[in-house]
């Protein structure tokens, strides 16, 4: 995270700057609020808060568009959104530099701007709100990026125009025919029909919160776009129906600790919220025939799940060739060889060698091998 939270350092001052002279408020500290400052920005954080996960009553409507909101959102959400993208980037873009993205959904652009500094040449943002891209171009004129913006609706117009080596969706699909039937068949023809504007070899990224409902809406929609010939390339292993959706209960997403800047916990300290770690469901995919060979190895999981209580166990969910499995290991069978099971973390990649079925899991043995994945 060293280097994200560095860039996302070099941000906070132009946030902070672009949002005062948008409050027409006077100069101020360039890494922090002044306490009247703090008490309007964590007013708004709440309200958005409450409307985007509690009862959801804003999602879907135009609350970019009230300048506190939208203010908010520039200070809170925006470093947040930058950072998750930042993160997922990172293993998105490893397999191939993407030279052009598309941002959909992208408010006053903390995933165009992420993308740039990832090393993209240029970024386009898409959005129906026209405030939220006005405060998009002031941060990319502030910073000299090289930024286009286009109004957009997604509910009515086709994916703009264009190819593009990465098109991301951050935050924007849950707001979509929300409430409708056929949400997730819309919500799936809408990516199918963005996917069309990828370059050869492209990717599309789409990163949506983590609560149950949303995530779980989610990878529906990722299995209906199994159905139309495009596949999850991250951080998915397993390329049929997704296994968390087998159970009510279950859900799916990635979790990263990490430092927030000040401004941001100040904010969540004041608004009561609790941020200590990155959290979102984020999805990659690429058309399957051009996405690399899945995995067949056996042996090779995903961790899904933080540690589960278990007595006299050490206990994650996989996720791999398989599907979605348990993986335990005996606190009496711990050696030299597997001790790396025990301090596993959500979203790392494994290789183990020697285990055995057991019950619906898998136990790992005394003599078992615990690898990371690079
Ligand atoms: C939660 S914000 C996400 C902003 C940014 N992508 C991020 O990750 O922080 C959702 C964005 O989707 C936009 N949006 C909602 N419905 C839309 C639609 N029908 N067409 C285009 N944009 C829409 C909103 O204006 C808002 O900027």
């Amino acid at each position: 995270m060293d280097a994200i939270v560095r860039d996302l350092s070099g941000w906070i001052p132009v946030l902070l700057d672009v949002w005062r002279r948008a409050r027409r408020l006077p100069e101020g500290p360039r890494d922090r609020l002044l306490p009247h400052e703090l008490r309007e920005v964590t007013q708004a954080v709440r309200k958005i808060s409450a409307g985007l996960t509690g009862g959801r009553s804003l999602a879907g409507t135009r609350y970019m568009d009230d300048p506190r909101l939208l203010g908010a959102y520039l200070l809170y959400y925006w470093p947040n959104s930058y950072a998750q993208a930042r993160h997922v980037l990172r293993f998105v873009m490893a397999a191939s530099r993407a030279s052009s993205v598309l941002d959909l959904g992208s408010g006053p652009g903390p995933v165009a701007f992420a993308a740039l500094d990832a090393g993209v040449d240029h970024a386009s943002a898409a959005d129906r709100s026209s405030d939220a891209l006005d405060l998009a171009r002031t941060l990319a004129v502030e910073r000299g990026e090289p930024l286009s913006l286009l109004n957009w609706n997604a509910a009515n117009q086709p994916v703009p125009e264009g190819k593009f080596s990465l098109i991301t969706v951050s935050h924007l699909v849950n707001e979509l025919w929300l409430g409708q039937s056929d949400a997730v068949s819309r919500r799936a023809g809408l990516i199918e029909r963005a996917c069309a504007h990828l370059e050869p070899g492209g990717r599309l990224l789409v990163i949506e919160p983590a609560l149950r409902e949303t995530s779980r809406a989610a990878l529906e929609m990722r299995d209906r776009l199994l159905d139309k010939g495009i596949v999850p390339v991250w951080p998915c292993l397993f390329r049929e129906k997704c296994p968390a959706l087998l159970k009510e209960s279950d859900w799916c997403h990635s979790e990263i600790a990490w430092e927030p800047p000040r401004l941001m916990a100040d904010i969540a300290k004041g608004a009561g919220l609790h941020k200590e770690a990155l959290k979102m469901t984020a999805i990659a995919f690429m058309r399957a025939s051009e996405a690399p060979a899945r995995t067949d190895d056996s042996c090779i999981f995903r961790i899904v799940s933080e540690p589960l209580a278990s007595k006299g166990r050490q206990r994650f969910m996989g996720c791999g060739a398989r599907g979605r499995i348990g993986l335990s290991l005996q606190t009496k069978h711990i050696t030299e060889s597997n001790r790396r099971f025990g301090r596993l973390r959500r979203g790392d990649l494994i290789r183990v060698e020697g285990f055995e079925e057991k019950g619906d899991g898998l136990a790992l043995l005394p003599e078992s091998r615990v690898d990371f994945v690079p």
